[in-house]
């Protein structure tokens, strides 16, 4: 019974890969192209969509945008119910990622970061949130014994703070291996990043990520992260003003369930970061919370606020976590990386 559910899902997906715009109803290759252009490349992009967004994107009428969304959904399996035992089933391929830090680990229930979530690191600029990602995309190239999940990693750098040198250090700081030393270079050829320019752009992105996922699940390196550092950042920058707030919201809630979805689809875990609203003047709410507000607070099964501590060392506070005690963890940024 269990085989046949697991092949179940599988097919699913492997049909809803193969399926073009083309094959939903209402879409001809014209209104195709056109959403093409719009960047709903794949049936998914379209099945999470609004009406009023297709109306826009590929000049059709909101009856046939509604068709062609219902198409859509229906393809993609999306907003249905599934049984107890396929969520079982996906749950049990949970996989999880080291921090590096043995402390930091505990913190999360021991083991580090699990696939199929989000985790949500916040914190004030410099408090190490992009070390983190810098880390996990190391971590999770390992293999199961030393806490990877032998996976590849994907970036979405919105502040073009990736830097290659850093993972190089990081991989000469990982403990030897049989065959000698690790490389940075089998590292980096893992590690896709792609900059963001913008909001809208940062969402395209999350598409083309599930299409190069979707490349690499059958190769030996999998991707199982996928890091938007800064998750936030365009989106603030770009809503400002009170009667932007709730199109913002609207937007990032779509984002992130694009994302969710991404860590479901690919067993991969989806670490974005998040910085602390500095100056209340400039953004509204409570100046010590981070920048997203409730949306993201849903979203997010891990939240992580980090702060500096003295010299190497920071404070990860894990934050309203359903099924985790609150609680802290001290760990250090070194020039390897992350350590206890
Ligand atoms: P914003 O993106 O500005 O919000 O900050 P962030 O939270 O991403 O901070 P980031 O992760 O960039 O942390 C920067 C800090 O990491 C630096 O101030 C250093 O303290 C530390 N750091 C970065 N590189 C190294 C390194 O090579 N060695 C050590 N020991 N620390 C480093
Ligand atoms: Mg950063």
């Amino acid at each position: 019974m269990k085989i046949k559910a697991k092949t179940d899902v599988k097919r699913r997906k492997s049909e809803m890969s193969k399926m073009l715009l083309e094959d939903l109803q209402g879409v001809g290759p014209a209104t195709a192209e056109k959403l093409r252009e719009a960047g709903y490349n794949t049936v998914e992009a379209i099945a999470v969509a609004s009406p009023g967004e297709l109306v826009g994107a590929a000049e059709v009428g909101e009856t046939t945008a509604a068709k062609i969304i219902a198409s859509a959904r229906e393809a993609a399996d999306i907003g249905g119910f599934e049984t107890g035992d396929l969520v079982l089933e996906r749950r049990k391929l949970v996989g999880k990622i080291t921090t590096g830090s043995k402390s930091f680990d505990d913190l999360l229930g021991g083991g580090g970061m699990e696939t199929q979530c989000i985790v949500e690191l916040y914190g004030e600029f410099g408090c190490g949130k992009t070390q983190v990602a810098h880390q996990m995309a190391v971590n999770v190239q390992l293999p199961v014994e030393e806490g990877g999940l032998s996976g590849s990693a994907i970036i979405i750098d919105t502040e073009n703070t990736f830097r290659p040198e850093r993972i190089g250090q990081m991989v000469r700081g990982l403990p030897l291996r049989e065959e000698g030393e690790w490389t940075s270079e089998e590292f980096l050829k893992n590690i896709h990043v792609a900059r963001a320019y913008n909001s809208n752009h940062q969402i395209l992105l999350a598409d083309s990520a599930l299409d190069l996922a979707e490349r690499l699940r059958e190769t030996d390196m999998p991707v199982r992260l996928l890091v938007v550092d800064s998750v936030t950042a365009h989106f603030r920058a770009e809503y400002v003003g009170r009667g932007t707030l709730a199109d913002r919201q609207q937007k990032l809630n779509k984002h992130l369930h694009d994302l969710m979805r991404f860590g479901d689809l690919n067993n991969a875990l989806i670490l974005v970061t998040n910085q602390v609203m500095s100056k209340p003047d400039t953004f509204f709410g409570d100046p010590t919370k981070p920048v997203g507000g409730h949306v993201l607070g849903h979203t997010a099964t891990f939240r992580l606020y980090l702060r500096k501590s003295k010299g190497e060392k920071r404070i990860a506070r894990l934050i309203d976590s359903p099924c985790l005690p609150d609680g802290e963890a001290v760990f250090s940024v070194t020039m390897e990386g992350l350590r206890d």
